[in-house]
């Protein structure tokens, strides 16, 4: 009897403490913006699969406003959160947040980018950036043939803004790539803006892509033709085609891009993009969930990388999931038959 007794102790105390794992735990997501369709889809995403494992979850979009994110994650916390999932606007723009979040041991999780110049960011979870742009850098030289054709060939380049930390990623991943070919002088950029300083593209903004992609045209005015441009992500490559749409004569370029969004994923089916970089957010979501999960039962939480990821203060442990290549010939498998989009949405 007293066996049974304790055995059925000791399920109830395992139940408890099962139940008291998600069941009314608050999770803060803090997202930069609605603007780009993937904040969207990853806010909603994240908060699905939390309220399914029993969280109450605050998601909350910063409207690209760096004061605005602030104040609402500054309020998160206060209102009693048990974690912040943060992707900020600017990486180094919360300090004071994160000092609010030590203080009170909230853990805070940069989600996709990272958090700058603070001791106090638990994790990161996010896809491999640098990855990403050597998907982009490789799709170019292949496409090109840059081992073996005589070129010369032209090439612009738009990249992410400077403000978050993965533009660089982007960027360096692609140039390691293309680089060596600049060197030799088989690929030329006529505008002569090659270093990341020169090529970002401040929010990630539309608009500012094309702006800067009209001025970059005039380069091409003597009817030579762009051969390439690589675009770090898909707001900046549709920027990239509203400007040649207007004003470019020439040969259509090899465009790249990244997170097949809905606007991008057409343009790749009717030709005007070449490819794009698949972040199934999905993917992510899940991640991080699992993450939050393990980290507030106390148990070792899963990252794949130790190294990489340096704050400037401390080496945040990350998790990095795989990003795909995706261009006209794979994106209804990557993305309609699984789910992701319903071929309407792509119409
Ligand atoms: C993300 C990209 C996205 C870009 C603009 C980056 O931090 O990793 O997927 O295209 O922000 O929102």
């Amino acid at each position: 009897m007293k066996k049974i007794l304790a055995m059925l102790l000791c399920l109830l105390m395992v139940c408890a403490s099962f139940g008291a794992l998600a069941e009314g735990q608050k999770v803060g997501i803090s997202m930069p913006t609605k603007d780009l369709q993937r904040w969207n889809q990853d806010g909603e995403n994240m908060q699905k699969m939390f309220e399914d494992a029993g969280f109450v979850v605050d998601l909350q979009y910063a409207a690209n406003d760096e004061q605005i994110q602030l104040n609402q994650v500054t309020s998160m916390i206060n209102n009693g959160c048990d974690v912040v999932i943060i992707a900020a606007i600017t990486s180094t723009s919360l300090g004071s947040a994160l000092d609010l979040a030590k203080e009170k041991g909230v853990p805070v999780i940069a989600y996709d980018r990272l958090l700058m110049a603070h001791d106090w960011v638990s994790y990161y979870a996010t896809f491999n950036n640098y990855a990403v742009g050597t998907i982009q850098g490789t799709y170019i030289k292949d496409q090109l043939d840059l081992e073996n054709a005589e070129g010369p060939f032209n090439l612009e380049i738009t990249a992410g803004d400077p403000g978050d930390n993965n533009a660089g990623y982007f960027y360096q991943g692609a140039i390691d790539v293309l680089k060596p070919y600049i060197d030799s002088g088989k690929l030329v950029v006529k505008s002569g803006q090659i270093d990341f300083s020169e090529v970002a593209t401040p929010a990630w903004k539309t608009e500012t892509a094309m702006n800067r992609a009209n001025s970059i045209i005039a380069f091409y005015d003597d009817g030579s033709n762009i051969d390439a441009w690589l675009c770090s992500n898909d707001s900046t490559a549709l920027g990239v085609i509203n400007a040649l749409e207007d004003n470019y004569d020439g040969e259509w370029p090899i465009i790249t891009g990244q997170d097949c969004d809905i606007a991008n994923t057409k343009k790749m089916i009717a030709g005007e993009q070449s490819m794009s970089v698949f972040k199934d957010t999905r993917t992510l979501a899940a991640q991080v969930v699992k993450m939050v999960t393990q980290l507030l039962n106390g148990e070792e939480v899963e990252v794949n990388d130790l190294e990489t990821y340096n704050n400037g203060v401390i080496t945040v442990p990350s998790f990095l999931c795989v990003p795909v290549f995706a261009d006209v010939n794979n994106y209804s498998e990557l993305l309609i038959d699984s789910g992701y989009y319903t071929a309407d949405q792509l119409q």
